[in-house]
This record gives structure tokens, sequence and C-alpha cells, in this order.
């Protein structure tokens, strides 16, 4: 399922080269990967800090006949996807962060940002774009604004290889995208949970102005974050979650 895999020694972001060959007809399941990245990019206009060495940078280019508006729960999908193949790779305390932060202790050592474009009632693309750590020093990681780790801190010796690695993921997610057009999140849902590393935590999320502090309560059917609030139990589709101190 894939169509070809294109490596790069640089590029500006292996999302916005996806972007691109998917507005010029590329296929689905194109992939492309970079040894470093010029302009990564990060969920919520964030960068994503992305040096030369010995980190993941990839993207996969999928279509659907779906519309943009049914793929709500794909992030969550390819965040499952990712944890199951670190798992079996050796990370045995990988967790997710809703909605699809990959965690080791807490710390974060990678994430997915997915582009969708598209007609209102569909054909639509998406390009899946992941970044892991594998090694970062302190002084590449010194813009990171959050708890960090890498596969290297994680694993030592143990850490698989990066090519190695790499395949299994471009696997991953390509079985995940399929699956997603067949059967939405359902199938992914139960798997969610068992990685979600803030289920029961007491947290705040903030979307825009807004600010509400509850008890994650884990995912709902269509991908939303459920929070057990003072008010009762709400759902977000957008905003970042943070732990609340104390
Ligand atoms: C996040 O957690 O904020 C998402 C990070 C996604 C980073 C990857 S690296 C490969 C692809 N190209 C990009 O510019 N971003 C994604």
């Amino acid at each position: 399922r894939v169509a070809g895999i294109e490596v790069l020694e640089v590029v500006d972001s292996t999302n916005t080269r996806l972007m691109q060959c998917a507005a010029d007809g590329g296929a689905c399941g194109s992939v492309c990967l970079a040894e470093r990245q010029r302009a990564g990019r990060g969920r919520s206009g964030r960068g994503w800090v992305s040096p030369f060495g010995a980190n993941i940078y990839l993207s996969v280019l999928w279509r659907y006949t779906l519309a943009p508006a049914e793929l709500g729960g794909l992030s969550l999908a390819c965040g499952v996807a990712v944890a199951r193949v670190l798992k079996s790779s050796g990370i045995a305390e990988i967790g997710l962060k809703w909605p699809n932060d990959l965690h080791w202790r807490r710390r974060k050592l990678g994430g997915l940002l997915l582009e969708v474009a598209g007609e209102s009632q569909g054909p639509s693309h998406v390009v899946v774009g992941l970044g892991v750590n594998l090694h970062l020093s302190a002084e590449q990681a010194r813009d990171i604004d959050q708890p960090w780790s890498d596969l290297t801190t994680a694993l030592g010796d143990a850490a698989p290889k990066r090519n190695a690695l790499a395949a299994r993921l471009i696997e991953g997610l390509v079985d995940a995208l399929a699956d997603y057009g067949d059967a939405g999140l359902a199938p992914f849902l139960a798997d969610w949970h068992a990685f979600d590393a803030y289920l029961g935590e007491s947290v705040e999320v903030v979307t825009g102005e807004r600010r509400v502090a509850g008890i994650a309560a884990g995912v709902a059917g269509d991908g939303g974050l459920l929070l057990d609030t003072a008010a009762g139990r709400q759902c977000f589709h957008g905003g970042e979650v943070s732990l609340r101190p104390g």
C-alpha cells in the first residue's frame, strides 16, 4: 500500500512537501522522509525541532472518499498505530496524551501533525506527519517548550535502529490509514484507552481564552477528549491539555 518512498537530505517540512505533492496529484501511499527539516512544523502553529542526526521525520499522503469532517478521529487512530509500533519495539512505557502526543514517563518523545484538505462532501486527502526523537542533545533541544525525552534516554543500547523503526512506523501508519477508511476510529478506541497516560489525572484544557479544569476521562467515540468537570462531563475537540500541579 506504499506507493513510493522519497528520502531527502534536507527539506523545509516533509508535511509541506507532501501537501504540495497531493495538490499536484501525488499518489495515495506516497511517503517522504528527511534527515533534517529547516522549518519542521508541530501542532497549533508551533515549530518542531528537527536537527540532522538520529531522529525520524516522515510524512505519509493518503486519499479518502470520505469527507474531511469524517476524518476527525484519524489523528487518534494514527497515534495508536505509532504507540503500538513503539511498544512492540521495546518501549514498554509508551503512552498517549490527547490527541496524539507520544509520551514516555510524561515526557514527549514524538508527535503527529495531520493536515486534511478536500471537498465538503469528499473526497479528501490527508498528510500524516510523524516526528520521533531518537537522540537530541540538550543544545539541540533548548527551544523545546515542554518536558521532552528521546529513545536513547528511554532505552539506552536497547533503542531500536532508526531505519528499521522508520520502516515499521510507515507500515503501521499505512495499515491504520487503510483501516480507518474501512471502520473509522472504533477499532482503535480500546488501545487508545490502554495507552492513555492521563486517564484519571487532574488536568486543565485550554481552548483559546477558555480554561477548564477537571479529571481526564478518556476519549469519546468521535475522538473528543472527555473531561469530568464541576459542571459535569464535557467533550473537547480542540485545545491543549496539561497536568494540574499538586
Ligand atoms: C506535534 O506534536 O506538535 C506534532 C509534531 C509533528 C512533527 C512531524 S516531523 C515530520 C512532519 N513534518 C513536519 O513539519 N511536521 C511533522
